[in-house]
């Protein structure tokens, strides 16, 4: 065992939404990974029930994004592109524009899925200034809605844990309700019946606030960090409409979405709808290098660049933004994703993984199940007067039993590599339900 693999200090390292003293006290350290496996420090093996935070995609190690990063950093470290630019990071955006939905053209980069979210916003409320419509300020989220934590993507986010500690939000954001509704739609295999109405309640906020204030609403097309929590069907078709006729931007939050999770390149096609904007990052690059993306309509655009006085027309960016090393890991990850077809491969298996996951159905204190594509989302009753702690003991079970699983409230989310085969997902599905059972116990 190196240095690497067994750390002597924990301490300096302020880890991000982890239980640092708990974590310090009984360490959980992965230290290599492989395909559909982790290995952790002690060389024990670790099935990736999550695709590390639903990132990688392609599964772990893929010599084809390795050998790509290496080569570029021989090549070209670094270069800006603030005034200047280098050729891959347009290769990278012609490639991504690629396979983006029709409608959506034009790419700025970012480093992860917060600065997207912040991006794709900031870019909103300029495209309705260069139209002329400077008082279009208003931001529409969704509650329970994550689009990670800068303080853009946690005003217009809706996870209250995430905000209240911090003070402050954005003005002008405003929410819609959430789509969770057990006592219609428990036990649903892909998108619920029940629900397309709640997206109405654009209605509501448009007659209270005005439409002429609305810069955009921004919402997951599947719902991830809350738990999973799938669209009723023909509810982002509803909201599509109702954007379009008050002239609202839709922003589709993609980061967990894109990348063949849903059997389709992104969520929109799987679910029919194209949004304005579409923030994206984690699958990008498998997660080898950070990078996240904003995807623009030509429109936007154009009104953007061409709607602004001579000189820099955006005055926003990243140092990084098309960093070389990560352009050069996303043209390998896409070339990866369609020389596999791991879209196709997700929908393929995507049946099986759906009657895999509800066979969890009756085990003790699972009170819903919910899928779609390769995303499953398993609600645990939570132990009165203790929230989160029946989630945290399965967790903790199933990582001791070779799975890594990860955990929201008491909802387990699962969201394998694509890559994942029927062995996989019987293990998956074994290891979880004796987890359920022995907490029970
Ligand atoms: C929908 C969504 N948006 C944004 C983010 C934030 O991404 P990052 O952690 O790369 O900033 C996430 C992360 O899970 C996400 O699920």
């Amino acid at each position: 065992m190196n240095e690497i693999s067994r750390p002597n200090n924990l301490d300096a390292f302020w880890m991000p939404f982890s239980a640092n003293r708990s974590f310090k006290a009984s360490p959980r350290l992965l230290a290599r990974a492989e395909g559909m496996f982790y290995y952790t420090n002690d060389n024990r093996e670790v099935l990736d029930g999550t695709a590390g935070l639903w990132c990688v995609n392609a599964g772990h190690g893929r010599r084809e994004i390795v050998e790509a990063i290496q080569k570029q950093a021989a090549v070209l470290d670094f270069a800006p592109t603030f005034q200047m630019g280098h050729p891959i990071a347009f290769q990278a955006a012609a490639r991504l524009a690629e396979i983006l939905p029709d409608g959506l053209d034009r790419v700025f980069f970012t480093n992860s899925g917060s600065e997207s979210a912040d991006t794709a916003l900031k870019i909103a409320l300029a495209y309705h200034r260069a139209r002329g419509e400077a008082q279009r300020v208003r931001l529409i989220g969704r509650e329970r809605g994550y689009h990670g934590v800068g303080f853009g993507g946690i005003s217009v986010g809706g996870i209250s844990p995430n905000r209240k500690q911090f003070g402050a939000m954005l003005p002008y954001v405003d929410h819609l309700p959430h789509t969770h509704a057990p006592e219609h739609n428990a036990f649903t295999k892909g998108e619920p019946a029940w629900g397309a109405h709640l997206a109405d309640a654009l209605e509501g906020l448009v007659a209270l606030h005005g439409a002429d204030t609305i810069a955009a609403v921004m919402v997951e097309p599947v719902a991830g960090s809350t738990g999973v929590l799938v669209p009723p069907a023909g509810y982002l078709r509803r909201l599509r409409e109702l954007c379009t006729k008050h002239g609202i931007l839709l922003i589709f939050d993609e980061v967990i979405t894109g990348f063949g999770r849903m059997g389709t390149n992104f969520g929109a096609e799987r679910l029919g709808v194209v949004p304005d904007l579409m923030t994206m990052a984690k699958g990008l690059t498998n997660a080898a290098v950070p990078m996240g993306a904003v995807a623009a309509s030509e429109a936007i655009y154009a009104g953007v660049v061409d709607g602004s006085p001579a000189g820099i027309e955006l005055f926003h960016g990243y140092t990084y933004s098309g960093h070389p090393l990560a352009s050069a890991a996303a043209i390998a990850s896409m070339d990866l994703q369609r020389a596999e077809d791991l879209p196709g491969r997700a929908l393929a298996i995507e049946p099986y993984w759906e009657q895999a996951v509800h066979s969890l159905r009756g085990l003790p204190n699972v009170v819903d199940i919910r899928n779609a594509g390769l995303i499953a989302g398993i609600e645990l009753q939570g132990r009165a007067g203790l929230p989160t702690d029946r989630a945290v003991r399965v967790f903790q079970r199933c990582f001791d039993a070779g799975l890594l699983i990860r955990t929201t409230g008491d909802i387990v989310a699962l969201s394998p590599p694509l890559i994942i085969e029927t062995p996989h997902v019987d293990r998956i599905v074994e290891t979880l339900s004796d987890a359920i059972r022995a907490e029970a116990a």
